[in-house]
C-alpha cells in the first residue's frame, strides 16, 4: 500500500494551498509520488485519487498520458529517445538500435544492474537539434553513435 511519508504529506498540504480546487493539484501530487518511489504504482494512483477526491480513472488517464510519469521502476539513468518525425528523419532509429545493443536491453526494459532503462517517446520539443534523447532531466542533442558512446561512458 502506498502512502506519502510524513515529510511528503506536509509538502502535499503545502501544494494544496496553491489551488482553489483540490483536483488542480493532480500533477504536482503525482510528481511528489514519483519523487518518493521513483514511479507511480496503481496503489499510489488510488491513494492520490482519494486525497484529491477525483476518480481513479482520471488519475490513471493523466499518468498514462504523460511520458514523464513512470508506471514501473526505471533505471538510475532513464533514457528517453525522441522518435517523432524530425528526430526520426535525422537518424533516431539508429540511435535507439545502438542503445539497445550497447545496453543489452529492449525498449521498456531496465539493465540487470538497475543502472539504465530505455524508452522511446514523442517529441521532446528539441526538433531542430535531433536526433536527441533525454537522460533523467538532461537533454543530449545532435547525437551521433560516437556521442552516444561517450555519454554512456560518462554515466558508468
Ligand atoms: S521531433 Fe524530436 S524533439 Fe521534436
Amino acid at each position: 500500500m502506498f502512502e506519502f511519508t510524513s515529510e511528503n504529506l506536509a509538502e502535499f498540504q503545502k501544494i494544496l494551498q496553491r489551488y482553489s480546487i483540490k483536483r488542480a493539484a493532480l500533477l504536482p501530487a503525482l510528481w511528489l509520488v514519483q519523487k518518493q518511489t521513483g514511479f507511480i504504482s496503481r496503489e499510489a494512483m488510488l491513494y492520490v485519487a482519494g486525497l484529491l477526491d477525483v476518480a481513479p480513472a482520471k488519475v490513471y488517464e493523466v499518468v498514462t498520458f504523460y511520458t514523464m510519469f513512470h508506471q514501473k521502476p526505471v533505471g538510475e539513468y532513464h533514457i528517453q529517445v525522441c522518435r517523432t518525425l524530425s528526430c526520426q528523419l535525422l537518424g533516431s532509429p539508429s540511435i535507439t538500435e545502438h542503445l539497445k545493443k550497447r545496453l543489452g536491453i529492449g525498449l521498456g526494459e531496465i539493465t540487470t544492474d538497475g543502472r539504465f532503462s530505455l524508452v522511446e517517446v514523442e517529441c521532446l520539443g528539441s526538433c531542430g537539434t535531433g536526433p536527441m534523447f533525454q537522460v533523467n532531466d538532461e537533454y543530449h542533442e545532435n547525437l551521433t553513435i560516437e556521442k552516444v558512446d561517450k555519454i554512456l561512458e560518462e554515466l558508468k
